[in-house]
């Protein structure tokens, strides 16, 4: 019998890599920069990431194809429908990457309240402490403000645990209707429309999942609906914020900052966004990179292979229900 064959689109964690290999599966490494065309073809199982475009064309080559295995908790990168029609599953990573991107969206809002990349610069160029009572670069206090949680799943959740229980935060949040809101409502958080959480946030912090329905739910109008010193936090797609609209209204003064982790057209950031650094901060993509939550991610991708290769379920699929329900980041 010829063994099950796992391909990689890009590097996992080793130890994820020798699970696949210790269980006799053959594995197929694309070298940097391949194309996964060349891959599809000659697997069963293919791992993928939120980098790599899993469309219809792609899939139509993958003969035996049986799994992709997304390392991600988003999924907008892979078909879904392409893949149910030709009865591929498809599995992503929720869960284990939930405190390590909620850490990143508070550590941004507070980057971005207290600038701390302008003050680093600012010390590192000036070489001296030059304390003033009224410094140019005064921040934004954070403590007993209003976070405004638009889309409470788990990192939802575990965002308005951190504002709630560190900086005693009143929590508004809309979307989400799951056990991860239920629990949200239980510690005080209020579920409000979105016009009211944009009206009513200090800091707004995104975590829907891209869909074509949360696709600039963020625009020139909502971001000229919020308050002039919100602080606007995105760790979830780029695109769910227009981003030459939020371009604009930093430039203009309509809202206090932001602090963004994802970007509409990755790898590409849009002309301005860099050159704009009061109150604003920028990191690429690494909401779930730490080293622990990066292995457990490639140990729940490699766990679904392993699955499919013993034909038993998989174990978090993305069924027809969770795709079409999906107004939450898992
Ligand atoms: C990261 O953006 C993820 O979806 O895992």
């Amino acid at each position: 019998m010829t063994a099950f064959r796992v391909g990689i689109t890009k590097p996992i964690h080793p130890a994820a890599t020798k699970l696949l290999q210790d269980a006799g599966l053959a594995v197929l490494q694309a070298d940097e920069g391949q194309p996964i065309a060349d891959l599809v073809g000659h697997v069963e199982a293919l791992v993928s990431h939120l980098t790599d475009r899993i469309d219809d064309a792609l899939l139509s080559q993958g003969t035996e194809l049986r799994l992709v295995a997304n390392v991600a908790a988003g999924y907008d990168n892979v078909d879904i429908a392409a893949a149910q029609r030709r009865g591929i599953t498809v599995t992503n990573t929720p869960g284990v990457l939930t405190e390590a991107t909620a850490d990143l969206a508070i550590a941004l809002m507070l980057a971005v309240a207290r600038r701390i990349p302008e003050s680093d610069a600012q010390l590192r160029s000036e070489k001296s402490v030059n304390w003033r009572l009224l410094p140019d670069s005064m921040g934004l206090d954070v403590t007993k403000q209003t976070l405004g949680v638009v889309g409470m799943g788990q990192i939802g959740l575990a965002v308005a645990q951190r504002a709630i229980g560190g900086f005693g935060m009143t929590v508004l949040y809309s979307g989400g209707s799951g056990p991860a809101a239920a629990t949200a409502r239980e510690i005080g958080c209020r579920e409000v429309s979105l016009p009211t959480l944009l009206a009513e946030s200090d800091f707004i912090s995104l975590h829907v999942p891209l869909t074509d329905g949360t696709h600039h739910l963020i625009d020139a109008a909502a971001l000229r609906a919020m308050k002039p010193e919100a602080v606007l936090i995105n760790t979830a797609r780029g695109a769910v914020i227009d981003e030459q609209a939020l371009v604009e209204a930093l430039r203009e003064g309509l809202i206090g900052g932001a602090g963004l982790d994802v970007y509409e057209r990755e790898p590409a950031v849009t002309t301005g966004l860099l050159d704009l650094r009061e109150r604003v901060v920028i990191t690429p993509h690494i909401g779930s990179a730490t080293s622990a939550t990066r292995r457990q991610m490639s140990m729940m991708a490699v766990r679904n292979v392993l699955a499919v290769a013993d034909n038993r379920e998989a174990i978090t699929p993305i069924t027809a229900a969770r795709a079409a329900g999906k107004d939450v980041l898992r």
